[in-house]
């Protein structure tokens, strides 16, 4: 008897640290989540915006290919600092495609959503080699970073 109580005591301690654990998450998630809010708030006009902590894993999706602050060197693709409302291949220091370069389209809010949902149909013969993020939600998500951190 008394070894099963032992037993469930350890399991209901158990439960309780789990429980613990995950509010500590979510926690730790939402002070993140407010810290990039003031810092939207702060920064970018007013549009409606995706939840930027899941844009950051998203942004996984890219990060092989692109740097987003000040001064980074570009990888295959270029360095995206201050590209928001910024004319397509506006980095002199990168060698973009002509397709690309004479596009003549300004990254607002409405040309990202459509580049991220497929590159080759926005601009077609451009050189950046990723097949596009279908669903809307997750590129309101990777938008709403990549507006935070590519601003310093
Ligand atoms: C395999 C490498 C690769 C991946 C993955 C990739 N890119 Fe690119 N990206 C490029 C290249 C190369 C260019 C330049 C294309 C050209 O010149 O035609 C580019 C161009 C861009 C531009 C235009 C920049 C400018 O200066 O006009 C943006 C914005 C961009 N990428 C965002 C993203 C985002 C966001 C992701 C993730 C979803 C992503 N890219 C994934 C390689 C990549």
């Amino acid at each position: 008897m008394k070894e099963i109580i032992q037993k469930m005591l350890i399991i209901a301690l158990s439960f309780h640290l789990f429980a613990c654990d995950g509010a500590k998450e979510e926690e730790k998630l939402e002070q993140e989540s407010e810290a990039y809010a003031n810092q939207l708030s702060l920064n970018v006009d007013s549009i409606a915006l995706g939840d930027p902590v899941r844009g950051k894993k998203l942004y996984l999706q890219c990060r092989a290919c692109h740097s987003l602050k000040k001064g980074e060197p570009h990888k295959i693709g270029p360095n995206l600092y201050s590209f928001y409302n910024r004319s397509a291949g506006f980095k002199d220091d990168f060698k973009y495609s002509d397709a690309l370069s004479n596009s003549g389209i300004v990254w607002d809010y409405q040309y990202l959503d459509l580049w991220l949902e497929n590159p080759q149909s926005l601009i077609p013969e451009n050189k950046m080699v990723y097949v596009g993020m279908r669903k809307k939600r997750d590129r309101e998500d990777l938008i709403a970073y990549l507006l935070i951190e590519t601003q310093q």
